[in-house]
């Protein structure tokens, strides 16, 4: 029984938690170690495959439950609506009650006392329950929710769901004949690479993840028992191999004092950057001690290097899911406070219609204009996937098409299409990976498959490693786009700190060339401080160019080529001390490689990897999430 209390903390707790695999490594053990959970996950699995069956079902109007189909009389009964209206309303009197609130708050950090420290505890519970209970209160247990959609007591409002086919067909509906072979980036590449002419080339750098830690202190521990450490508040080690160097730890946030060198190292290079792509999560991750202003401190720092440094280059920027507090949630029912926060803060790099359209929104799309002054036709499209976050709980009460960004990124392709523009998109957390909800993913897709002629590639972070992604059409079959993350600047957890260099073709506006520069703790801390060379894609890799063809190519050599997926397993960490020096040369972790990298959707990569797309028994928390924000509905 104490085991399935726990599950129940720790998946409340879990998008305080973010990016702590600790936590969901927890989780998952949970279910699996004890048979008590595991039968009940196998109970929840079995009812998520009828539920599916129900989903299709309830478009004709019936409820997911689908009790009404046995017992007729209660369904859209007047009586036992209003019932159920009268007890759904009084959950939101219940959770305002204070004693109620301060009883639940304690309990859960009791238990979650199991894990982490009290002090840890506490503070996330407090910051997330907030949020939780009242998204709870009036999304799916809700008087209309709760009482139409998931009971059936009530016809009023009527929820109807809405297929992601439907949507697809409809976006599709014009794809013009020009990618009707969708090969059309694929040939880009192919005539840059027959031209025998050396082509001008433009630069573009891109650093993301750099979770700097003000707090971070020489010498203190850097095995603590809470999920950041190498703070005053962790104390000296025991052992003295565990304290914390000078220029960071494997397991602690970013010293300031590698990301100022990195500034310097970058002002030093021969080449300097024509733009930079900044793609968010720049604070400590000690969630359970934050507030919006003490958040907002490391981006103004970022910022302020940024402009001191680099006055005259242009920089496009969005926050990550660590800006918010508490981390993760953007709320819809106001503006999100950080919006108006950061634009001020970004107000130099804004033109007029992106900085309201930010402050409004937090996604904004501005052409590349300031310094080749003839280089014109490009566009950047910032996206803010907080709208696909599934760590976000306030989208438990959004019913379809959050901020109605898709509505707006489409906009914004087609009139880049009619201008005759090229469009870069960046993102923190990435459209189609793990963290970014399938409804939501699955029809971005169909838009990037319509204007696949459009967008030259996406440049994103979260994950904090070094990753590639093919974008595939809505079939899964042809590749017709690149995603890439360049490694995070943090050392957290497990990887060097790292940022990537973009040579662009002046014509196309296509990434040519891609140069990864990082930073060795363990050679810093011994003594020898730097940031270096690592190495440029194509040649790393010897792939023909950085075609989504030339990608294809090397997720299949993965496969077949020894200590190909090692390399770039090794890469990936930016070749730390620790995991960057594993390998991967068991059939299991060349095909994980293999089927990550190969797949945008991250339910076909599961489908690549033989797992299942919903799955409580392996992946107890994404599948709860996944099943929780779907499907898409609309209340009539
Ligand atoms: C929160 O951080 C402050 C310093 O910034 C520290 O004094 C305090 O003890 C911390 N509280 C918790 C609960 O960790
Ligand atoms: C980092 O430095 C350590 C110590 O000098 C060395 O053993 C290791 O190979 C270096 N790693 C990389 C990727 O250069």
């Amino acid at each position: 029984m104490k085991a399935l209390l726990y599950i129940c903390i720790l998946l409340l707790l879990r998008p305080a938690f973010a990016n702590m695999a600790p936590l969901k490594t927890q989780i998952d053990i949970l279910v699996q170690e004890n048979p008590i959970v595991t039968n009940l996950a196998q109970a929840i699995d079995g009812y998520a495959k009828d539920l599916a069956t129900r989903r299709n079902q309830a478009k004709d109007g019936y409820s997911l439950f689908g009790k009404e189909r046995e017992l007729g009389f209660i369904w859209q009964n007047k009586l036992t609506c209003s019932t159920c209206r009268y007890v759904t309303d009084w959950f939101d009197d219940i959770i305002v009650f204070k004693p109620f609130r301060y009883t639940f708050e304690k309990g859960i950090s009791l238990l979650c006392t199991a894990f982490v420290d009290y002090r840890v505890c506490s503070g996330a519970v407090e910051a997330m329950a907030e949020v939780i209970l009242p998204q709870l209160a009036s999304g799916i247990f809700g008087p209309e929710y709760g009482c139409s959609r998931m009971l059936g007591f009530c016809s009023d409002p009527n929820f109807k769901t809405l297929d992601p086919q439907d949507y697809i067909d409809r976006v599709l509906s014009d794809k013009p004949e020009i990618i009707s072979d969708n090969d059309y980036i694929n040939k880009k590449y192919e005539m840059i690479s027959q031209d025998p002419k050396e082509r001008k080339t433009v630069s573009i750098l891109h650093i993301t993840d750099v979770h700097l830690d003000f707090d971070y202190t020489e010498g203190m521990n850097a095995k603590c028992n809470e999920p950041l450490c190498c703070r005053e508040i962790n104390g000296p080690p025991k052992h003295p191999e565990n304290a914390a160097g000078k220029y960071g730890d494997y397991n602690c946030d970013l010293p300031p004092i590698v990301a100022e060198m990195m500034i310097e190292y970058v002002k030093e290079l021969p080449d300097q950057p024509d733009f930079i792509f900044w793609t968010g999560d720049n604070i400590a991750h000690d969630i359970w001690n934050q507030s919006s202003h003490k958040n907002a401190e490391y981006t103004i720092q970022m910022t302020n290097w940024l402009q001191k440094h680099y006055a005259d280059i242009p920089v496009f920027t969005t926050p990550g899911n660590h800006e918010f507090y508490p981390v993760n949630v953007m709320t819809f029912d106001e503006v999100d406070p950080l919006f108006e926060m950061l634009g001020g803060v970004w107000r130099n790099w804004l033109d007029d219609q992106a900085y309201e359209s930010f402050i409004n929104y937090g996604f904004y799309s501005m052409p590349l204009k300031g310094i080749a002054e003839d280089w014109n036709g490009f566009r950047v499209m910032v996206l803010n996937t907080g709208v696909c976050n599934n760590m976000n709980w306030y989208l438990l009460t959004q019913l379809n098409d959050p901020l109605q960004h898709l509505e707006w990124i489409e906009d914004t392709l087609r009139q880049a299409e009619e201008n005759n523009e090229k469009v870069y998109i960046i993102s923190h957390v990435f459209p189609g990976g793990a963290d970014c909800l399938y409804e939501w993913s699955v029809r971005y897709r169909a838009i990037v498959e319509r204007y696949q002629h459009v967008i030259l590639h996406h440049f994103v972070g979260h994950d904090h490693v070094e990753f590639f992604n093919i974008i595939t059409d809505t079939k899964n079959q042809d590749d017709i786009g690149m995603m890439q993350a360049p490694g995070g600047v943090t050392t957290f957890t497990d990887d060097n700190p790292a940022f990537k260099i973009y040579e662009i073709d002046y014509e196309t506006g296509l990434p040519v060339r891609g140069h990864k520069h990082f930073f060795n703790i363990t050679e810093a801390n011994l003594g020898n401080p730097r940031w270096q060379y690592d190495f440029e894609q194509t040649e790393e890799y010897a792939m023909a160019d950085l075609s989504p063809r030339s990608f294809r190519d090397l997720t299949e050599r993965f496969l077949t080529e020894e200590g190909t997926a090692t390399k770039y397993f090794k890469n990936k960490y930016t070749r730390s001390d620790t995991l960057g020096k594993g390998d991967c040369e068991t059939e299991k972790c060349k095909k994980e490689m293999a089927c990550k990298t190969g797949n945008f959707i991250h339910f076909e990569e599961r489908d690549c990897l033989g797992e299942k797309r919903i799955d409580y028994i392996h992946d107890f928390t994404d599948s709860l999430f996944e099943t929780m924000f779907d499907p898409w509905v609309i209340a009539q």
